[in-house]
């Protein structure tokens, strides 16, 4: 048992700091005649989806970054949707596409995703940037796994030979985020609901990931002394407040570093959101 208890990694405030940064190189930009444009399609109104929505359009504004949110009726035909995409690739004005996922159930997700330009998918999330990243090539990352690399590069916390452990193997956070863990040359185990034996696993993370989506599954029981926790989960719970997939109190005493909830990987995810919409601008004006 380890006598002090982790550093907490604030997503909030590198954050801030990023933003206060790239609101320089916006203004930047701005006196070359380029201002960065996001737009975001939201279909439906999910409160969930809603709120992270209007806190993107938060961000930008922060930076300068222009932004527009269209907000669509939940019973637009695929077909319509695809036709917006494909008039915002066609938009000069228009550097990044993004749109709220999840949709409704009569919409094909990923042929959504697909139908998003790749050089305007600021997500990351379309096969052709997914397929970048997996060679290591300079592309969009997907912003949350991009977050979490970037918090743990704030504190020089060193990748090269670590053993990460990821809990969870969903399309946005899970795969890639290990995927982005193995280009930095950790070694990598991906676990997951069928996982046997997750302790096992869990206990001998140098970094341990927790993108379950299920709240304080991994307590400090799971963790190795001096471990990295990163907490992705944002769930809310019966009195209304959010926590994290991980059990705060008992993972710190064991853990060297930790990521809070809330105040940790979320704000993060929406900073790097800014950051490849800033790139896609650069691009698109290079090209
Ligand atoms: N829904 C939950 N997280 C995300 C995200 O990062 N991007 C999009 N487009 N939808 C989401």
């Amino acid at each position: 048992m380890s006598t002090t208890t982790a550093e907490v990694i604030n997503g909030k405030d590198l954050s801030h700091d990023m933003k206060m940064e790239m609101k320089t190189e916006v203004t930047e930009l701005k006196q070359t005649g380029i201002t960065p444009h996001l737009t975001v399609l939201l279909v439906g109104d999910d409160p969930a989806s809603k709120s992270y929505v209007s806190g993107k359009k938060k961000a930008c504004d922060e930076t300068g970054i222009s932004s527009d949110v269209t907000e669509l009726d939940p019973s637009i035909s695929e077909e319509e949707l695809l036709q917006r995409i494909e008039d915002l690739n066609n938009d000069p004005k228009v550097h990044g596409i993004l749109v709220q996922l999840p949709l409704p159930d009569h919409i094909d997700e990923q042929k959504v995703i697909e139908t998003i330009d790749p050089s305007k998918d600021v997500d990351g999330f379309h096969p052709v940037n997914i397929g970048r990243m997996m060679i290591g090539e300079d592309t969009f990352l997907p912003c949350t796994p991009y977050g979490i690399i970037t918090m743990l590069k704030s504190k020089n916390i060193n990748i090269e030979g670590k053993h990460a452990v990821i809990v969870g193997r969903s399309n946005i956070v899970g795969k890639p985020v290990g995927q982005l863990l193995l280009n930095e040359n950790a070694t990598v185990t991906y676990c997951h609901s069928r996982t046997k034996n997750l302790q096992e696993f869990t206990r001998s993370a140098d970094i341990l990931i927790a993108a379950v989506g299920k709240p304080h599954v991994i307590t400090g029981e799971d963790v190795k002394d001096g471990a990295i926790v990163v907490d992705v989960g944002v769930n809310r719970i019966e009195d209304g407040s959010l926590t994290g997939d991980v059990d705060f109190e008992s993972a710190k005493q064991k853990a060297s570093y930790i990521t809070p909830v809330p105040r940790g990987v979320g704000p993060m995810t929406i900073t790097m959101l800014l950051k490849n919409t800033i790139k896609a601008a650069k691009e698109l004006a290079k090209s």
